[in-house]
């Protein structure tokens, strides 16, 4: 399939943009500076913190954030246990998600948990971390997925 090109200068800090890539689901969330410091916190709670499995992520977005430039979060929106499409789920601990909740990816089918990186939390069914597309900037502005 071509690849997917996306302007991401309006794209406000905390919105997530969705885009179809070869069929599938594709995020842009920008994060704050906030979520950003806030993601090593999480490490302990989760099942792959150093996105160790190399299938899951382009090797320049094996890093802290996941991603190129830290606040820009480019995702496949599919869960990586049944295939479902988590929710974005930015705000603080829904008593369904827990007190250590600091915003990230629910998905309702069996109740997998992810980060605002994609990393999955510890004891739910999704296996592996969000997969992470491969793309570049052709731009500060411009984004091409594919
Ligand atoms: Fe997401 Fe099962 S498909 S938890």
């Amino acid at each position: 399939g071509a690849p997917v090109e996306v302007n991401i200068s309006k794209i406000e800090p905390g919105q997530l943009v969705r885009v179809i890539w070869r069929g599938k689901p594709v995020w842009f969330i920008r994060r704050s500076e906030e979520t950003l410091k806030n993601l090593p916190s999480n490490d302990p709670l989760l099942a792959d913190p150093e996105s160790s499995v190399e299938a899951q992520q382009p090797a320049y977005a094996k890093n802290a954030d996941r991603s190129i430039k830290p606040e820009m979060l480019v995702l496949i929106g599919i869960c990586t246990h049944l295939g479902c499409s988590p929710t974005y789920r930015p705000e603080l601990a829904p008593a369904d998600l827990g007190a250590n909740w600091k915003g990230g990816f629910y998905c309702p089918c069996h109740g997998s948990r992810f980060d605002l990186a994609g990393r999955v939390f510890k004891n739910v069914p999704a296996p592996t971390n969000l997969v992470v597309p491969p793309y570049y900037y052709k731009s500060d502005d411009v984004v091409l997925v594919g």
